[in-house]
């Protein structure tokens, strides 16, 4: 009964608290009470007052609750100290995350950013990277110190957010990361040699709104530990034996779904899942390279995920020899509105219909038909004489349904 009379005072409170994120000068001063308060939840409402009330002494009050007993309320006075003292802070940046283009100097406000590189915290330490990787083009000494002292973290997540921060190898996974960053994609790509690594990427990466597509299951094990952070995940192997199994194994769990597909029959995958958040990509870590581009090519083709694993050992080799990359070229996006059609859809058509896959070759054909275009029509000729009898009798289709009557299936 107290207990519920305690929660209903909390709650109460929080509404007040939320009102006065509109009452400017008065609601400044009642934050300022909040900052002090015995609840961790309102010490957090304040904390979020501060970055929100576009206020000169916001910063002020905020570097006490840096150092707040409680975790939580340390991660939001960080977030919102990181974008106050951000002289490029505008009101959509307030995550240090969003923060994109470097900015002109480093804060004097820096300081109190720089010891939560150690807080016991890890999501404090991770956002305190984030929050200086802002300012690494600076090459401030104090700054690449704290990234370099980050590069010891124990989890593996922060040294490998001041690996890329620093523009350096990661210690964590031997990849360098950044230096290969599409600017057109958006999807933090991740590329790991060893199952290890993979499977601590799948502790860390995944989180309760997760759709995941984890291509390669084999016995399950980087599933189960999918399954046990991510809100879905969409399993799949080429092998039916190892199918067949997980799937018996895994029955009694119900937000997971083990399918019998080859990772190249984009048409299946998307039946199964047409929008995953993040990909767990796993082919075998010996797989050839080649083999691991075209099925990591394809899935950013056709999907938008967050994030996106790859194990493949000859990867990682491949990557950690690339000291520059140039960026990539605006018609290079090829990415696939969510609305499938327009020059993307296109595009991703044509290179769909040379994929080594007969089901992406004939899902290709069925789909160009929708579309009178030149590329598609000449594309649809060539593969009229595939090697394959599925792919023909379904570019024969496509033909005949733009009116080229001719044609033989
Ligand atoms: C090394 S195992 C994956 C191990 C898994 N990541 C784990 O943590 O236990 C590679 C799996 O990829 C599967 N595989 C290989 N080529 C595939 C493809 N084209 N499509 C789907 N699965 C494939 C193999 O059958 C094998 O089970």
């Amino acid at each position: 009964m107290a207990r519920r009379q305690g929660e209903e005072r909390r709650q109460e409170r929080m509404e007040e608290a939320r009102k006065l994120l509109k009452m400017g000068e008065e609601g400044f001063r009642i934050a300022e009470d909040l900052a002090h308060s015995p609840d961790d939840r309102l010490r957090g409402v304040a904390a979020i007052y501060f970055c929100a009330c576009n206020d000169p002494r916001a910063a002020d009050r905020l570097r006490p609750l840096l150092s707040d007993e409680c975790p939580d309320v340390r991660l939001r006075a960080l977030r919102s100290y990181a974008a106050q003292i951000h002289p490029a802070r505008s009101k959509k940046e307030r995550r240090p995350r969003r923060v994109q283009k470097p900015p002109p100097s480093v804060p004097p406000g820096i300081d109190a950013l720089l010891p939560m590189i150690g807080d016991s915290d890890v999501k404090v330490r991770s956002c305190a990277v984030e929050a200086l990787a802002a300012y690494a083009p600076l090459r401030d000494r104090r700054i690449e110190s704290a990234l370099q002292q980050a590069l010891n973290d124990p989890k593996h997540q922060v040294r490998h957010a001041a690996a890329r921060a620093l523009g350096v190898t990661c210690p964590g996974c031997g990849v360098r990361a950044g230096v290969s960053k599409s600017s057109v994609s958006h999807v933090e790509i991740i590329v790991v040699s060893s199952v290890e690594a993979y499977r601590q990427w799948a502790r860390e990466l995944a989180a309760p709104t997760d759709a995941v597509l984890e291509i390669g299951c084999s016995t399950g094990v980087t599933t189960r530990i999918l399954a046990s952070k991510a809100a879905q995940v969409v399993a799949v192997d080429n092998s039916v034996l190892l199918t067949e199994r997980l799937r018996g194994e895994l029955a009694g769990r119900g937000n997971v779904q083990v399918a019998l597909a080859d990772g190249r029959d984009i048409p299946k995958l998307i039946a199964l899942l047409a929008e995953p958040t993040l990909i767990f990509l796993d082919i075998g870590g010996n797989a050839r390279l080649d083999n691991v581009a075209l099925q990591a090519r394809l899935c950013l083709t056709a999907f938008r995920p967050r994030a996106m694993v790859v194990r493949s050992a000859e990867m990682t080799q491949f990557l950690s020899l690339v000291s520059t990359v140039e960026p990539p070229q605006a018609d290079q996006d090829r990415w696939v509105g969510r609305s499938r059609s327009g020059d993307d859809w296109i595009a991703y058509l044509l290179d769909l219909s040379h994929s080594s896959s007969v089901e992406s070759r004939v899902f290709a054909a069925r789909q160009m038909r929708s579309h009178d275009k030149a590329a598609l029509r000449k594309r649809l000729q060539e593969m009229a004489a595939d090697n394959n009898p599925s792919v023909r009798r379904a570019a024969a289709m496509a033909l005949r349904g733009l009116g080229e009557a001719q044609v033989q299936p």
